[in-house]
């Protein structure tokens, strides 16, 4: 036992240490960027070390995963809770070579990408091909920009609540987003119990008289539709969360232009693995707060992912420019595009046949970057079992084997499902299959 503290008490000593190392080296390269340092104030150093976020807690997260081919069809049972986008891996094993990188042993060893950017640990290459791909595509605005990185846009979720939130006030500001919301929010608000922020629910009936931040995710997981503010008054502190604003799933009006923009590499490409997303910032002391969240929360962001990331970001630019030549026959988006639209067809086919579910409907607009007009395809199927004797559509569901995420976990009715259209072809056509077959 007393050995054991002794190896904890080393390993603690070792990590505090190396963060206050890293500290102390970013005060002397960065004289003029005080701000971040007087954030830390009031963290002590147990804080420092520790900030963690069980960010995978969901209400399946030890369900199996979808059973492999060759069990009976039947009996097989699909996981569809997770948003795991698995279905782009088809398109990166025909990119073959084109999107793979060589890391050698003595690469990517230092803590620093650009001690010269408010964000230190940002790989400039990956900065270079964020703006590239935004421009490319036309969903959001870069210039007058920060470009913070995080480890998943999940870690930018609790970087900008920890930025925006008073430091001084006598109660944690609220944080809400209009029902449906996105799960995760809640549990990622209040995951640390932290003094600075609280969950406080729907947007749509939040009415007390206080400082909030709302966030807005368009287009929204769960449902796909696009969305503004919902709060019913002015004041309030806005995070977008973008992480599906994308050709694919939904029409690009127009770039988005705000103070707080959140994106994930997840979602676009499917690389959730990697682990890297983004925020576009337009206050300097929100991004310097931002930064120095990750800075004691992981000391920085990895760099091979961020490399790794920035290889897979160029290679979708180039399929969007070279359209058509030798290198990419069509654009990665029109590749993901025609996928998502095959999977709606279907999806509302199988809903059609069974009779006992219904789906959102979406009305078409003009999409800038497909130059055409056209309605969304979701990541998400927000599903409705209609019938008066089922009210827990997830249990439901279950009972034929089709794993998905319940009503509940976003703020609504149990007779609502969400469920992932990013898996692999062999598991969406079973589910489509097994779907089509389900009656009351
Ligand atoms: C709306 C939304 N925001 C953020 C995330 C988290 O993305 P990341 O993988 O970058 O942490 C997800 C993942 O499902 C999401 O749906």
């Amino acid at each position: 036992m007393g050995r054991v503290i002794k190896v904890i008490s080393l390993k603690h000593f070792f990590v505090l240490s190396m963060a206050l190392n890293v500290s102390l080296i970013l005060r002397a390269i960065n004289q003029d960027n005080r701000a971040p340092m007087a954030v830390q104030k009031g963290i002590n150093a147990a804080q420092m070390t520790f900030l963690s976020f069980p960010l995978l807690s969901s209400p399946t997260a030890a369900a199996p995963a979808t059973q492999p081919l060759g069990q009976n069809g039947r009996e097989r049972v699909i996981n569809l809770d997770h948003g795991d986008p698995t279905m782009y891996e088809k398109y990166w094993k025909q990119m073959g070579d084109k999107a793979t990188i060589v890391i050698p042993g003595w690469q990517s060893m230092s803590y620093f990408s650009d001690v010269k950017n408010l964000c230190w640990f940002l790989e400039p290459e990956f900065a270079k091909q964020i703006v590239r791909l935004h421009k490319v595509v036309g969903n959001a605005l870069t210039e007058g920009r920060h470009i913070v990185v995080g480890t998943g846009s999940s870690q930018l979720f609790s970087a900008a609540l920890y930025a925006l939130a008073p430091q001084d006030a006598s109660n944690p500001i609220s944080v809400v987003s209009a029902a449906p919301y996105y799960s995760c929010y809640p549990l990622m608000t209040d995951s640390i119990k932290s003094g600075l922020h609280k969950w406080a629910g729907d947007a749509k009936v939040f009415n007390k008289d206080e400082p909030y931040v709302e966030l807005v995710t368009s287009p929204n997981n769960p449902d796909g539709f696009v969305r503004h503010s919902m709060v019913n008054r002015t004041g309030g502190i806005l995070v977008h969360d973008l992480a599906y604003y994308w050709p694919q799933y939904t029409p690009i009006s127009s770039p988005a232009d705000n103070d707080l923009t959140l994106f994930t590499v997840s979602k676009i490409t499917g690389h959730a693995g990697m682990r890297i997303g983004w925020a576009l910032v337009k206050d300097v002391e929100v991004a310097k707060k931002m930064t120095k969240f990750i800075e004691l929360n992981t000391i920085g962001v990895s760099k091979d992912s961020q490399i790794r990331a920035a290889k897979v970001l160029e290679v979708v630019s180039d399929s969007c420019e070279q359209a058509g030549g030798s290198e990419h026959v069509e654009s990665f988006f029109h590749f993901s595009h025609a996928l998502m639209t095959e999977r709606w067809r279907m999806l509302r086919e199988a809903v059609k046949r069974s009779g006992i579910f219904s789906l959102p409907e979406f009305s078409s607009a003009h999409c800038n970057f497909f130059d055409n007009n056209l309605g969304s395809q979701p990541a998400f199927a927000w599903l409705k079992c209609d019938g008066d004797d089922v009210h827990d559509c997830e249990s439901f569901l279950r009972r034929h084997k089709i794993l998905t995420r319940g009503g509940k976990h976003f703020g609504v009715s149990p007779k609502y499902v969400r469920i992932s259209m990013m898996d692999r072809e062999e598991t969406y056509d079973l589910f489509i299959q097994r779907l089509s077959q389900i009656r009351s």
